[in-house]
C-alpha cells in the first residue's frame, strides 16, 4: 500500500503531458467519477450564489478543460485564467472551449505562476489529491491568497476513508465503477494499482482540514460519489 510520502509530484504532470493522453483526456474522467456532470453543474451554480455576473474566475489544474467548457457554457459573462503545469493538457483545453476558448487566458505552470487576482471565485478539480498533504496545504493557501475576501471556491478530488481495510474496500469500487462505465478492466485494474502506489489520497476529515488550514471558512460538503469528493469554502 502507498505511503503519503511516496508521491512524486512530476510524476503525473509527465504523464498529463503526453499528447496522446491529453488529446483522450475528453472520454476518460466520467467514467471514474460517477456524475462528473452534475459536479460540474454545482460547480457554477455554488460560484454563482456568491460571484458577479461578469466574475474573473480562477482555475487551477484546469488542463482539459471540461470545467471551464460547463462554466463558461452556463455563465456567458464569465472569464477565466486556467493555470496547469501540462501544456499538452492546455492544447486540449483550448480544442474542448472551441469557439470560447478566448474567455480563459491558459497558464502553464503552477499556483505561484498564477496573477494575483484578486479574483471573484476559483476552482481545483480533479488535481489536489496529485499534491502530497503539505504542498496540498501550501497550494490551497496561494488559491486563497488571490481571491476576494468571502469569494467562494470550488474543490473536488478523490478523498475516502483511509483506514484499516477501507482504503482497499474503496479502491475496489473506484475500479468497479470505472470497469461498469466501460473500461476496460484491465486498464481500470490498472488505474487502480497506479492510484493506491502513487496517489497521496487522504480521508475527507483531513480534506476538509486542510481547506481550513489554508485560510478558508464555512467549508461544506456538496459531493460525495464513492473514492470522491467535493467541498464549496469561502475566502
Ligand atoms: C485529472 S486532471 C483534471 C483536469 C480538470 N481539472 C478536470 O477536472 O477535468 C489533473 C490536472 O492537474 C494538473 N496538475 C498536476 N499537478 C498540478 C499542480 N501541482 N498544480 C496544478 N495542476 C496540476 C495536471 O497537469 C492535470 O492537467
Amino acid at each position: 500500500m502507498a505511503t503519503e510520502a511516496s508521491t512524486d509530484p512530476d510524476m503525473f504532470v509527465k504523464a498529463f503531458s503526453d499528447p496522446e493522453a491529453a488529446r483522450r483526456y475528453g472520454d476518460g474522467p466520467r467514467r471514474f467519477v460517477p456524475g462528473l456532470e452534475g459536479l460540474h453543474r454545482m460547480t457554477g451554480l455554488l460560484l454563482a450564489e456568491r460571484a458577479p455576473a461578469q466574475a474573473r474566475v480562477l482555475v487551477l489544474g484546469a488542463g482539459g478543460g471540461l470545467e471551464l467548457k460547463a462554466m463558461a457554457d452556463a455563465q456567458p459573462g464569465w472569464s477565466f485564467v486556467g493555470v496547469d503545469p501540462a501544456g499538452e493538457m492546455l492544447r486540449q483545453a483550448e480544442r474542448t472551449m472551441g469557439t470560447q476558448a478566448d474567455r480563459a487566458q491558459l497558464v502553464e505552470g503552477y499556483i505561484d505562476d498564477a496573477p494575483e487576482g484578486p479574483f471573484d471565485a476559483a476552482t481545483c478539480l480533479l488535481t489536489l489529491h496529485f499534491l502530497a498533504p503539505a504542498e496540498r496545504e501550501r497550494t490551497v493557501r496561494q488559491i486563497h491568497r488571490r481571491l476576494k475576501p468571502g469569494a467562494p471556491f470550488v474543490a473536488a478530488h478523490g478523498s475516502f476513508p483511509q483506514g484499516d481495510g477501507e482504503r482497499e474496500r474503496w479502491l475496489d469500487r473506484y475500479a468497479a465503477f470505472a470497469i461498469a462505465s466501460g473500461v476496460e478492466p484491465e486498464q481500470a485494474l490498472a488505474a487502480r494499482a497506479a492510484v493506491d502506489a502513487n496517489v497521496a489520497m487522504l480521508s475527507p476529515e483531513r480534506d476538509e482540514a486542510i481547506l481550513r488550514a489554508g485560510g478558508f471558512g464555512d467549508v461544506q460538503l456538496f459531493y460525495a460519489a464513492f473514492t470522491w469528493r467535493g467541498w464549496l469554502a469561502y475566502a
